[in-house]
This record gives C-alpha cells, sequence and structure tokens, in this order.
C-alpha cells in the first residue's frame, strides 16, 4: 500500500483525516509528530509516499512552506495539499493544491485524489479486499455499529475465521473495546461494501465531538453543521437517551460559543455562506444570534430567558427532516408546499412533538417547551395560524419575529439586507399592537 504524510497539530483533526485517507484514498498514513518528524519521514519513505497533507500554518509557523522548500532543495516531486492560505509561488505549481478547510471531508478526499492523480475510478477499484481493515480504536467513537464488525483470531489469516464482533444494535463500551484490544485486536474487519458506511458513521461522530475551541472559525462552520445533523438524526431515531441528551447539551455549548463570539450579524453570514453552510444550520446559528440580541430590548427580560433561548433555537424544528420542510413558516406557505401526505403530517405537528421531547428533556430549562410548541403561533403547537391567540407568552411572540426575521436576513445571502422592505413584511405579517415594541427592537440589532 502507498503512503499518505500528514502534519497535522490537532490531535484529533489528525485521527479523523487519517481514516478517510485510509478507506477513500486507500492510503497508509505515516505516523509523525512535528515538522522535523515529518521531513525525516520524507526522506525516508519518499518512493512510498503519495501525497502529502499539511496545514499552511501551525503555531505561527509557516509549515507548508518551509516543507515545501525543503522538498524543492532535495529535488524530490511528491504532490502537496496544503490546508488554509499560502504563498503565491506553491499556489502556482502544478504539483499543489490548496484547500481552506480541512474538516469539509468530501472536498479533503476530491482534493487529495486531484493532486495526487487517483481518478475516481481508481478509487471505486481500489484493490479492496472483501474484509477491509481499520485499526481497532476507531469503534471507541461509537455506541453501535451500522453495519457488522469483525474481528482475526491472532493468527489466522483465512477468510473463513473471521468472527462477528459487534453487529448494528449491539453496544460498544470501553470496556469490551478494551478487552479485544488488550486480547490482540489491533484490527477491526469491516465487509468490503459497508466500508465507506462505517466511516461516515464513525466521521460524523468524531466531527460532533471534536472540541469546537481548537478550530478556526472555518473548521467550526463545517463541524457544527455536521454536529447539528448528527444530533438531529440521532433524536429522530432514538428520541431521548443518555447518548443524545449529551450530544445535543454538546452541540448546544458550542453553537453559544459561536454565536457570542460574533460582534455582527454580517461577520455571521459571511462565514456560514462561503462554508456553504445547508439552511437548517444557517437557520439556527443566525436566530440564536438575531433572538439572543433582541431580548436585550424587552423590559422583563432576565438571564434565564437567554438560555431558554437557546435551547428553543437549537431544538424548536429537531423533528423536521429537511431544509424543504424547515423553511415552512406560514400557513400560506404550507399550503403551497409540494410534499407528501407524511411530510405535511410531519411539519403540521413538529412543533408539538419536539415540544414533547423538550419536556423531557434532562434539565431542560424550565418552560422550554411552552416557547417550543408555540413558535408558530399555535397555542396547541399544530399548524401554521394567520390569526394569533392573545394566549401565546411574550417570548413566544419575540421568537416568532425573530424567525421571521431570521429568514429575511438569509434570503437576502451575501446580497444587501433591504430594511425597509423586511419591516414592512412584518409588520403586515405581524400587524397588531403586540408585536410592534418587538419589531421596532430588531431595528437595534446591529447587522
Ligand atoms: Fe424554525
Ligand atoms: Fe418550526
Amino acid at each position: 500500500m502507498a503512503s499518505i504524510l500528514l502534519v497535522e497539530n490537532n490531535k484529533e483533526l489528525e485521527k479523523l483525516y487519517n481514516l478517510n485517507f485510509r478507506v477513500y484514498l486507500g492510503l497508509d498514513p505515516l505516523p509523525t509528530s512535528g515538522l522535523e518528524a515529518a521531513f525525516d519521514q520524507i526522506l525516508k519513505e519518499n518512493n512510498k509516499i503519495k501525497l502529502i497533507v499539511t496545514k499552511a500554518e501551525i503555531e505561527g509557523q509557516k509549515v507548508a512552506q518551509t516543507l515545501y522548500e525543503k522538498m524543492k532543495n532535495e529535488n524530490l516531486k511528491i504532490p502537496l495539499l496544503v490546508i488554509g492560505e499560502t504563498e503565491k509561488e506553491i499556489e502556482s505549481d502544478s504539483l499543489t493544491l490548496s484547500m481552506s478547510v480541512g474538516v469539509d471531508l468530501k472536498t479533503l478526499i476530491r482534493n487529495c485524489a486531484q493532486v495526487a492523480n487517483i481518478t475516481a475510478a481508481e478509487m471505486v477499484g481500489l484493490d479492496v479486499p472483501n474484509y477491509f481493515p481499520i485499526p481497532s480504536h476507531y469503534l471507541g467513537n461509537i455506541k453501535s455499529p451500522i453495519c457488522r464488525t469483525f474481528f482475526l483470531e491472532p493468527g489466522a489469516d483465512n477468510e473463513e475465521e473471521y468472527q462477528t464482533l459487534f453487529s448494528p444494535g449491539d453496544e460498544i463500551t470501553d470496556e469490551k473495546l478494551k478487552n479485544y484490544i488488550s486480547m490482540g485486536v489491533q484490527e477491526v474487519f469491516i465487509q468490503k461494501n459497508d466500508r465507506l458506511k462505517l466511516v461516515n458513521q464513525i466521521s460524523n461522530e468524531m466531527i460532533s465531538e471534536l472540541s469546537f475551541e481548537k478550530l478556526n472559525a472555518n473548521e467550526r462552520a463545517v463541524a457544527g453543521e455536521v454536529q447539528v445533523n448528527t444530533v438531529h438524526d440521532k433524536f429522530r431515531e432514538m428520541g431521548i437517551t443518555k447518548e443524545t441528551v449529551n450530544s445535543a447539551k454538546k452541540a448546544m455549548r458550542d453553537i453559544a460559543k459561536d454565536v457570542k463570539k460574533n460582534k455582527t450579524l454580517k461577520s455571521m453570514l459571511k462565514n456560514l455562506l462561503s462554508n456553504k453552510a445547508s439552511y437548517l444550520y444557517k437557520h439556527i446559528q443566525v436566530l440564536s444570534y438575531v433572538s439572543l440580541h433582541l431580548i436585550k430590548h424587552a423590559d422583563w427580560a432576565k438571564k434565564e430567558h437567554e438560555e431558554k433561548l437557546m435551547f428553543a433555537c437549537f431544538f424548536h424544528d429537531i423533528l423536521l427532516k429537511n431544509d424543504e420542510q424547515a423553511k415552512i413558516c406560514t400557513k400560506d406557505e404550507f399550503d403551497k408546499a409540494d410534499l407528501t401526505y407524511e411530510g405535511k403530517e410531519t411539519l403540521k405537528h413538529h412543533a408539538l412533538r419536539a415540544s414533547e421531547l423538550a419536556r423531557v428533556f434532562p434539565k431542560a430549562p424550565a418552560g422550554v417547551d411552552l416557547l417550543i410548541r408555540q413558535h408558530h403561533g399555535a397555542l396547541n403547537g399544530v399548524g401554521f395560524p394567520d390569526n394569533f391567540s392573545p394566549n401565546l407568552s411574550p417570548l413566544s411572540l419575540n421568537f416568532m419575529v425573530a424567525e421571521a426575521y431570521t429568514d429575511k436576513v438569509i434570503e437576502a445571502g451575501d446580497g444587501k439586507i433591504h430594511k425597509p422592505l423586511i419591516f414592512s413584511y412584518l409588520n403586515r405579517r405581524f400587524p397588531t399592537n403586540r408585536f410592534k415594541k418587538i419589531i421596532d427592537a430588531l431595528d437595534k440589532i446591529i447587522l
């Protein structure tokens, strides 16, 4: 097997990328630590290395540039993929390529293949054995595998001797896994056709568990979206479990930190757009920003409302399956939507169902279920009314206005946000007096 060499100081990312290199590109990751060690490996193994992937900069050091120059001096011609911004000289070399965010795994693999000249046909037809090995420790990242996994008794090498390790539905505990590893099971095997499925499952979990404070803004935008989708999927499949609750709590913490880091709405939007975030993810992020800033202008607001809003932003549409459903907010949009009967039923009841989940969510902010139930203005959480009951809570009214505003901001994309147009729309949609103060306060949010 040819090798790949990765220079990346974030250990979590290193583990994640190496798994994907192994499975998608059929390249064997060489162990490295630091630039010096990496270069020693290159000198030693250069005829085995098919590709080098490196961060542009590590702790202020221009790693890619240094590597590039060293290789040039040694007259080594190995394809180089740089993650981050690079110098012009590197940029124009046909043996190199650069990209902004490695956590975007699809793009990462595509770029690797491009610069190393690995064709799509080669990737599919890789000389893959019927049972594909990956290091056992990767199973520690998931709670239960999506497909059957196997192990080989140490010493055996016959296909018949593969034995089932964990099957779908089996719980993978640290203890069980450690036991197997101590018995000499260093590698687990997956049937050829299942390998990408399992690797994607593991990758999504690994990305969701990344320490976000170690990531840059681009990486956080990409990882944040994977995290939200992974948690939402898990809730739809499993409902409230210890695992889903912990993942949701981490996701909410990461979003709250991210939202507070952004000084303006525009800077947040710019980052989301340049990283091609999905509608649902933009919706959660922008809505969190808008509702947090909006609530500051309500004279009755207290600190606890902030936590409630953050929870609701993350949770209110958790049962919707796709962006098309999440975009619908009014009766008119609902009636016109091209959805199956089942899709319409899900949509009609999503506020009620999500509020029921929030009610049994351990230590959810008190009363957040009410806010989630009312987020489309229906007291019972069903449907999309045009006229709103006088009994909706003030926090719900704030949330509804924030959501309508959010959608208009997202619609504007990287174009200009036409405030007068948006405000006249909001006044039409929320014509009564109790909304007026809230709409006025929107004007104070820093774009
Ligand atoms: Fe929503
Ligand atoms: Fe909704």
